[in-house]
């Protein structure tokens, strides 16, 4: 067993830039797992840490929300869209949507419904875009459009404003129908954009919630928020067939405890994206690299030559995220450094000669 962590120790685990999710704990967190470690409490979420943390989470979003735990973004928008829809449905989401791309097809194997997908520029639906899929209402041969999903931040890493949040919601509730919010990165958002966590969802109309954790310094654990009570009627159920009541729930819960504390959110989210722009700031000064998105969040889209990535790639890590246009994505996170950015750049400025 030693000598196995020992080689697994060998293989580079120097802070690259391929994921928030590559990134530790954040030690507070851990902290936290840690100070609940000590004797029994009843299982399934009937603990005091689970409930302080509802609360935690209440006093961020406001007292009329119900709270679910589940360990995976995955599960979380999953299990949220299947609250919300029935198997005739639709839910339309942007093409770049993790729904659509990174989730196996969960969403369609769990809820049975079609997803419908918008191309976008840069990742954000607008009413516009939506009201292509606004048709076939009452129509039996019809998947009935039920739900848009928004991602906030988005998976380009761009970000919503909250006006533009409010104008989905306003026309997507005028077509009787619900509106789901893939927040995998949505304190991130919050810390660009310099509004509260509440002021993008219940101040918007925000259905239903997928509160990222996860790539914001937990070890794992995200929470569905219903801002619609009566949508969560019968969750519980949902949560439990959906295999995500996590029995020593505990630790799920003191890991939102300690992200709310204090506001590690922000702090965590802020810093992952002053990385980001500082990491942007620096490659334009680059001859050769072209951003392509806006830096809003903690991730940078770059145009790098082809033939240089496999070289930067060796000594930090990194996705390609279109081959066709050797268009690359960098993401920092709530631990990574100055020092790791000005690494990076200067072995980037090495290789571009
Ligand atoms: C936008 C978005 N939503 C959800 C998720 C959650 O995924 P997971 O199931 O891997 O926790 C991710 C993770 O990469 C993501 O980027």
């Amino acid at each position: 067993m030693t000598e196995l962590l020992n080689s697994k120790l060998k293989m580079n685990h120097k802070r690259g830039f391929a994921s928030d999710n590559n990134s530790g704990v954040h030690p507070s967190v851990l902290a936290a797992m840690s100070s609940v470690n000590d004797g029994h409490f009843v299982a399934y979420g009937d603990d005091p840490f689970t409930e302080s943390a509802v609360g935690k989470i209440k006093e961020e979003f406001g007292e009329d929300i119900e709270v679910f735990f589940v360990f995976t973004g995955t599960a979380a928008n999953v299990l949220g869209l299947k609250a919300l829809t029935e198997s005739w449905n639709s839910v339309i989401c942007a093409d770049t949507a993790h729904i659509h791309c990174d989730e196996c097809g969960a969403p369609e194997f769990f809820t049975g419904c079609k997803l419908l997908t918008i191309s976008t520029p840069d990742g954000k639906l607008t009413p516009d875009l939506i009201s292509r899929h606004m048709h076939g209402f009452d129509f039996e041969h019809h998947a009935q459009p039920q739900v848009v999903s928004v991602t906030q931040a988005t998976e380009l890493g761009t970000v919503y404003t909250p006006a533009e949040i409010k104008e989905i919601c306003d026309y997507v509730h005028s077509m009787g129908m619900l509106v789901h919010m893939d927040g995998a990165r949505i304190c991130n958002a919050a810390a660009s954009l310099g509004v509260s966590l509440s002021e993008m969802t219940a101040g918007t109309g925000i259905d239903v919630l997928s509160f990222g954790g996860t790539k914001n310094g937990l070890m794992y654990g995200e929470a569905i928020v219903f801002f619609n009570r009566s949508l969560s009627r019968n969750f519980k159920y949902i949560r439990k067939q959906g295999m995500q009541l996590a029995s020593k729930m505990r630790y799920i819960a003191v890991q939102f405890e300690a992200l709310l504390t204090g506001r590690l959110w922000y702090t965590n989210a802020l810093h992952a994206n002053r990385m980001a722009r500082l990491l942007a700031d620096e490659v334009t000064t680059i001859p050769g690299i072209r951003i392509t998105q806006k830096v809003q969040i903690n991730g940078v889209f770059a145009v790098v030559p082809t033939e240089i990535v496999p070289e930067l790639q060796k000594e930090y890590f990194f996705y390609i995220w279109n081959p066709e246009t050797s268009e690359v994505r960098w993401m920092t996170s709530w631990d990574t450094t100055e020092e790791d950015i000005r690494g990076f750049v200067s072995l980037l400025r090495e290789k571009m000669g």
